[in-house]
């Protein structure tokens, strides 16, 4: 695992989206993994300003998103489908054909083994970017899931729940009880990873992630197993490494 810690949210979102302008610069047709939250939509709005001042283009790009809420579609304001048209791909030259998120409506489970085989299909990922939960959780994937896990429906923690109610008026009632990830095994089996992580809410998350057990416990200590894993923090996040 190469970890950097920075100074402040602005310069991660900088190195991060200059890992992402290499890869495409270097694969035109790369194959990308995107995440919601709050934490990667910095990097969404560097990219954007690369793509306007024409360092990079997203003309032959192709992308899948990690998760989705159950029961919310493209129109729900927090549907992860609108929040990435929202803040990334109505601003770039990415054809929205080549943009996929697992739907939460319909058949999931349906949706969710095809999902892998479309992964597959597409050739593989060859860059994913991650947030954590405060629970040591990526995507949706809860403490527990197995390492093997492929795309799959899931019940949310309440934690998580309680987390992100702050996208839904601070509202737990609203946040939907259940969504469809990418599993563990999906994940781990893009070719470079890298990890976000800021605040001091995830410092307990980042040791464990970095310095714990390997553990379904800590569904993101996997990755130091993973071969090309950067994890990107502030110093906040950073504060539990070497205790
Ligand atoms: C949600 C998403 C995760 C994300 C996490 C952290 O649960 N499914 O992919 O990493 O929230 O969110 P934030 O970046 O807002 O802290």
């Amino acid at each position: 695992m190469k970890l950097e810690i920075l100074n402040n949210y602005s310069e991660m979102v900088a190195v991060a989206a200059d890992i992402f302008a290499k890869q495409i610069s270097e694969k035109p047709d790369s194959v990308l993994c995107l995440a919601t939250g709050s934490t990667p939509v910095g990097v969404y709005q560097n990219l954007i300003k690369k793509v306007e001042n024409k360092e990079i283009s997203f003309k032959d790009v192709k992308t899948f998103n990690l998760d989705e809420y159950q029961g919310l579609d493209a129109n729900h304001p927090e549907s992860y489908r609108y929040f990435m048209n929202d803040n990334l791909f109505n601003h770039i030259d990415i054809n929205i054909d080549n943009t996929k998120v697992p739907s939460g409506v319909g058949n999931l489970d349906e949706i969710a083994k095809e999902y892998d085989a479309a992964i597959d299909a597409a050739g593989g990922i060859d860059l994913l970017i991650l947030g954590i939960g405060s629970n040591g959780h990526i995507a949706f994937n809860e403490p527990g899931t197995p390492f093997g896990s492929y795309t799959h429906t899931l019940k949310l923690d309440e934690r998580t729940r309680m987390d992100n109610a702050r996208f839904f008026d601070g509202n737990i009632d609203e946040v939907p009880t259940h969504a469809i990830t990418m599993g563990i095994y999906s994940i781990i089996r893009a070719k470079k990873i890298i990890l976000l992580a800021n605040g001091k809410h995830k410092a307990r998350a980042v040791k464990e992630t970095v310095q714990g057990e390997i553990t379904t416990d800590v569904p993101a200590s996997i990755l130091q197993v993973h071969p090309d894993v950067t994890i990107i923090m502030d110093h906040d996040a950073a504060s539990f490494l070497g205790d």
